[in-house]
Order: C-alpha cells, then structure tokens, then sequence
C-alpha cells in the first residue's frame, strides 16, 4: 500500500519550523495589545451561504475555490475562505455592538481556498489580521496601515510598496463602473479570457489582471480615485493625510481594486519582492455595508489580513531567530536519575533546559548542548554531585568552574 500522503496545496509544521511560528505569533500578539485589539476566534466551518452573501457570488474565491459541501444533516456548509466574514457574523451574533461604541478585534488561524498550489500559495494557508467596528473616521483605516506597515518592518518582512487606493461607495461607484465598462468594451477583444469573462461579472477586478498584455492596455483606464464622490474623497484625503503625519510611505494604485465584494473606499495590499508571483503579503480595506448586509445594524468596517506563510517567506531571518536553551545538564550513568531531577527543579524555575535520555557519552553530551544552541552545560560528576556540586561550563565564554547547586541554578536559570 502506497504510504498516505499530505493533500496537495497542504503541509505539516515540524518542530523547528513551528518554533518560527510561535516567536511569530507572540510578536504579533505584542504588536495586537499595543495598539489595543481584543482576540476573537471563530469557527473554520460556517454555512456557505456567508461567505456568497459577503465574498460575493461572482467572485473567484466562492465559485471556484471554496470547499463547500453538503453535510449529513443536508445542510450547506464551507470550510472558510477568509476571516473577515466569519468575524462579522460573530460581531452580529453577540450584539457587540451593544456592548460598546467601538471594536478592534483580531485573529490568527487557517483559511481554505482550492487554488492551484504553487510557492507561497496553498490550499490550506494561514492568516492573522484585524477588524474595527464601529468608526468610519479616515483615522482607523490610518492607524491599521500603519499598524500593518510596522509590524511588517519589526519582523524584517522584505517590503515592496504599501499601494494604497480609494474605490469609492454605492453612491460613486456605479457612474464609475459605467465608464469603466465603456473604456473596456473599445478594448474588450485585446483582452486575456480572464479580464474577458471577469467583464460582464465584475469589471472592477479586470483592473488587477497581472498579464503584461492587459497591464499596458489598462494604463489608459479611467481611475476610481477620479471619479469619487465628495464624501469618498474626502475620506481618501483623511487616511493619506493621517498616513503622512504618521510618516508611513505609500504608493497610490489604481490598480488595487481586490478580489472580494465587501470593500468600499480604502484598498491597500503591502507585496514583496521576496515572494515571486504570489507577492501580496497583506491587503484590506473598508467595508462600510457589511454588518448590514449580513443581518446587523449599520456598523462600518475596516480590516486586514496577512498570509503568515507569506509572512515567514519574505522575512529576513535574525529578525525571528531562535531563543536558545539555558543549560544542557549532562550526566554520568551514576548521575542520570539526579540530572533529571536537578534538570526538573530549574524548568520549574522558569529555564529551558534539556538533559539526556539515551545514556550517551560525556562528549556527545556537550555536542548535544552546543547544537540545542545552551548558554551552559552543567555536567554532573559523580564526586561533585555527592558534595552538591556541578561543573558550569559556559559554552559562549568557553569558562568553567565548579559551583554549589544552588548558585549554578540562580545562574542558569533566569530571576
Ligand atoms: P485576501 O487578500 O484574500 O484578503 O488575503 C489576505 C492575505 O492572505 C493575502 O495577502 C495573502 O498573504 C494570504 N493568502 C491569500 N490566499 C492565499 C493562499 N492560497 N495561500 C497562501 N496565502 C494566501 C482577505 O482574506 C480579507 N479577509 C482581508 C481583510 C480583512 N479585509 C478586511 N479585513
């Protein structure tokens, strides 16, 4: 029998990528409580109707890639493509908006998206990213971005741009949508099948067509920013002013139009050159109607999300290296019971440390300690351990000295 295999477009975290993960995660949470966001997690599986009442019908991401099924109960269901739609079900679910006038919520977990699996790009993929309920100032959306942008640069994420974008609102939008269908009509047979099929469903998104060929007819495109309403511009003006006094650069593009239906005004995607043809690492934007659409009051929105993959992928390494161990205790055959003990009493103490369980040679032992990355190894003798002593070798110094237990633990393990 062929030995079972993981899914295409899915992977296993082993140890020591995971350990990235986890120095990630605790970075991302810092970065969450000082800009005060709350966590919110919700559930992978929802019904499929959320996600074609807020995603949209017509979009990529419901027709071709969500994995929905039915279950036995007959019910539809999906495993969930995004966060946002899930988060906002919860926002109406639990009255938040009851509870306070403002929410700034965020998650981290697992999306599924049946795409074609290649670099950067899976079919399970993970995402951490924010939402804010209830202010439709420009300064949220500011702050988000910037919130994006540092915590970008803190990891050492290789950036490209911030690309920034206003896409108006139901009362722009439809004008402009209408000059738009005109200018790609005239252009309509140069078009790649894909712009051709998106031009009758939602031509907005033929404006973020990669092909070269559609890239250089679209340059000519009427813009959104150009054709906003005074309510949307001067909103656009507020986050670009608040960007500014806040020093975060960006490029304006108005290419920037994203895959999902929910968003009005703001765009933005920050991509990196690290990441080939899969180069968006982060995108969002506001999504004012949304709360309404799906049954809740008029709360406006704005949120982003980040592939953490993408995340990993783009960042330079020292910026996530590793914490290391505080001590190897290395034992003799007399000794291996009490190194475990002793061993037992510093993890107890708040240190990390490892000890052995193979009864391997003194030597392997400290090549053990120096490839686990310890600050120390403390070799338990047996003479020395009958005087309760040890012998600290401290592996950045090269130096070495027998102490009492207990100083060798006060300097092992951290206060
Ligand atoms: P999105 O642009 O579809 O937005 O996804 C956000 C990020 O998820 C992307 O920039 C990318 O890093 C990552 N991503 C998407 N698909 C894949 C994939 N197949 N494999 C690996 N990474 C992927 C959203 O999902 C919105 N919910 C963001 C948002 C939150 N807007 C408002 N609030």
């Amino acid at each position: 029998m062929d030995p079972l295999q993981a899914l295409p477009g899915t992977y296993d975290l082993l140890p020591e990528e995971a350990a990235r993960w986890d120095r990630l995660h605790a970075r991302v949470a810092d970065f969450m409580a000082r800009y005060a966001y709350g966590r919110i997690e919700t559930p992978h599986l929802e019904p499929a109707d959320l996600f074609s009442r807020s995603v949209g019908t017509d979009t990529d991401i419901v027709q071709k890639e969500m994995y929905a099924f039915e279950d036995r109960g007959g019910r539809r269901l999906a495993l969930r493509p995004e966060g946002t739609a899930g988060v906002v079900r919860a926002f109406i679910e639990h009255s938040l908006d009851k509870q306070r006038p403002y929410h700034k919520l965020w998650y981290w977990g697992p999306m599924f998206r049946a795409e074609r699996p290649q670099k950067g790009r899976y079919r399970q993929f993970w995402q951490f990213g924010v939402e804010a309920f209830g202010v439709a100032e420009p300064s949220m959306d500011a702050e988000q971005i910037a919130l994006a942008w540092t915590l970008a640069d803190s990891l050492g994420v290789v950036a490209g741009t911030l690309r920034l974008n206003s896409i108006g609102d139901a009362q722009c939008r439809p004008a402009y949508r209408e000059l738009l269908l005109r200018f790609l009509t005239g252009i309509e047979s140069k078009l790649c099948d894909g712009c051709r099929a998106r031009l009758t469903t939602n031509p907005l998104r033929v404006l973020d067509c990669k092909e070269a060929g559609c890239r250089r007819l679209l340059a000519d495109a009427p813009r959104t920013v150009d054709h906003l309403c005074d309510d949307c511009a001067r909103h656009f003006d507020g986050v670009r002013a608040s960007l500014d006094s806040m020093s975060v650069p960006y490029r304006l593009d108005p290419g920037i139009v994203r895959g999902l239906d929910y968003y009005v005004r703001t765009a933005f995607e920050l991509d990196s050159p690290r990441l080939g043809a899969q180069s968006s690492v982060l995108g969002g934007g506001r999504y004012d109607g949304l709360v309404k659409a799906l049954g809740g009051g008029d709360v406006p929105g704005v949120g982003w999300a980040a592939g953490i993959e993408r995340v990993l992928l783009s960042t330079e390494e020292p910026a996530l290296t590793s914490e290391p161990l505080h001590a190897y205790v290395a034992a003799f055959p007399e000794t291996r019971e009490a190194a475990l003990a002793w061993a037992q009493t510093l993890r107890a103490r708040g240190a990390k440390v490892e000890t052995d369980h193979q009864g391997r040679s003194l030597q392997a032992q400290m090549k053990e300690g120096s490839s686990l990355g310890a600050r120390y190894v403390a070799v338990l003798g047996p003479d020395e351990w009958g005087k309760g002593e040890v012998t600290l070798k401290n592996l950045e110094s090269g130096s070495q000295e027998v102490l009492v237990l207990e100083r060798a633990g006060s300097l092992i393990a951290p206060a």
